[in-house]
Order: C-alpha cells, then sequence, then structure tokens
C-alpha cells in the first residue's frame, strides 16, 4: 500500500485505484505549508474525532473531491448537515464493507468535540482490511487495554500510532500499544506540530529498534510503500 504523510496526523493510502485520507490538518500546519491541498486526490475522508487538528480542511477536500467521509455518527451528520452529500456513519465495534475493504470502527481513549462546540461522539481509530493488507489508525488515544483485542483477533500489517505525548500516548506507551497489537511496523503521527508535542525523533526510533520494532517517521509530503 501506497502511504503518503502529510504532516500531523494526516496521512493517506492508496489502497488498489482508491485514495483514502485521515485527519485532513493542513492548511493551518506551519509544518505542511508546501503541501498543496487543491492537488490531493481522494475518494473517501476517514476522521478520528472532532479535533479541529483531525478535520479542519475536511468540508472543502470533501466538496471538491466528492468523497465520502467516514467518521462516527455525530461527525459524519456534521459534515452532511454542512452540505456534504456522501457521509458514512459508524460507531465501536462496527464493520462496513466499502469498495476498497472493510472499516471497523474502535475505541479510542479521547475527547472529542467539534470546532464550533458541537458535541462529537466518541473518539475513535480504524482497522482497515484490504486485498494489498491490513492496519490499523489508532486516532488520538492513550494507551488503553482493548488494543490487545486487536492483537489476538486481527492481523495488522502496520499500525499508525501517534507518539507525541501530552495530548496522546507517547513513544513509551506507543511501544507498549505496538506489543498489545502484534505490530512491529509502526508509523509515527501526532508529534512536532505544537511545541506540546515536540519530540526527539532518533531517541524514538531507537527506543523501538530496541524492542525489535520499526518506527517509521516520515517527512512531510513523503510517500513510502507499506
Ligand atoms: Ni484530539
Ligand atoms: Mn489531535
Amino acid at each position: 500500500m501506497e502511504f503518503t504523510y502529510y504532516g500531523h496526523a494526516c496521512f493517506a493510502v492508496k489502497v488498489g485505484e482508491k485514495n483514502l485520507l485521515f485527519d485532513p490538518f493542513i492548511s493551518s500546519n506551519e509544518l505542511a505549508k508546501h503541501i498543496k491541498l487543491d492537488k490531493i486526490k481522494c475518494d473517501y475522508v476517514l476522521i478520528s474525532h472532532g479535533h479541529e487538528d483531525h478535520l479542519v480542511d475536511a468540508e472543502q477536500i470533501l466538496k471538491r473531491t466528492n468523497a465520502t467521509v467516514v467518521s462516527n455518527y455525530e461527525i459524519a451528520t456534521w459534515f452532511a448537515s454542512k452540505g456534504v452529500e456522501k457521509y458514512h456513519p459508524m460507531n465501536y465495534g462496527g464493520k462496513w464493507k466499502f469498495d476498497f475493504g472493510s472499516v471497523k470502527f474502535v475505541k479510542a481513549e479521547h475527547s472529542s468535540m467539534l470546532p464550533d462546540g458541537t458535541y462529537g461522539g466518541n473518539p475513535g481509530g480504524f482497522i482497515v482490511k484490504t486485498n494489498d493488507g491490513n492496519f490499523y489508525y489508532a486516532g488520538d488515544t492513550a494507551l488503553h487495554s482493548d488494543m490487545k483485542l486487536i492483537g489476538e483477533f486481527e492481523k495488522i500489517n502496520f499500525a499508525v500510532l501517534p507518539i507525541g505525548d501530552n495530548f496522546t500516548m507517547g513513544i513509551d506507551d506507543a511501544i507498549i500499544a505496538s506489543d498489545f497489537i502484534e505490530c512491529n511496523k509502526i508509523v509515527g503521527v501526532h508529534y512536532d506540530t505544537f511545541p506540546y508535542i515536540k519530540i526527539n525523533k532518533e531517541e524514538a526510533v531507537n527506543k523501538f529498534a530496541k524492542r525489535g520494532k520499526e518506527l517509521i517517521l516520515l517527512s512531510v509530503g513523503e510517500t513510502k510503500i507499506l
């Protein structure tokens, strides 16, 4: 699968001919000024929770591309109320088969209020299963023991985990999370964007390596086959 990092917790995964975009936050990200928002192709926009740093560009992208927004019920219908035509609401534990594969919406330990103060439902993560492989995006979350269920019952080829600490897991808890989900290939997100979440990247990569795990930290705009 072709993985492109757009900074913060925004990334795209190309599955077959379909482009999946996660948590679009580009125009307000100082580290992503070189990314051309209007050039991003997408068929689906998956949003983990209602915080601004996960959806600031979503409405614009959804309306330009006519993509489908996939999120929890509250967020999906919030976009519908703004005139987004294609939306797919989900809730914890639910799975749906799309044309690129299946998506399961799973628990995250965080909060979720939309930018205008609307209740944003429960924050979540996604388990995406496709013919090209499976991946897990945890969303913004603390380490939590339900991640063990993913390790026990799902086969994950790579996982996208927050590592910036303060608002989410930090590096040490992300390593434990990778044990829980039984996945040794981790893409780190949600770091360096703001002063609260600045990390030492070399130290982070080394800590994962010491546990026999690969922490992949991409530069903004970089694409890698995973
Ligand atoms: Ni958040
Ligand atoms: Mn966040």
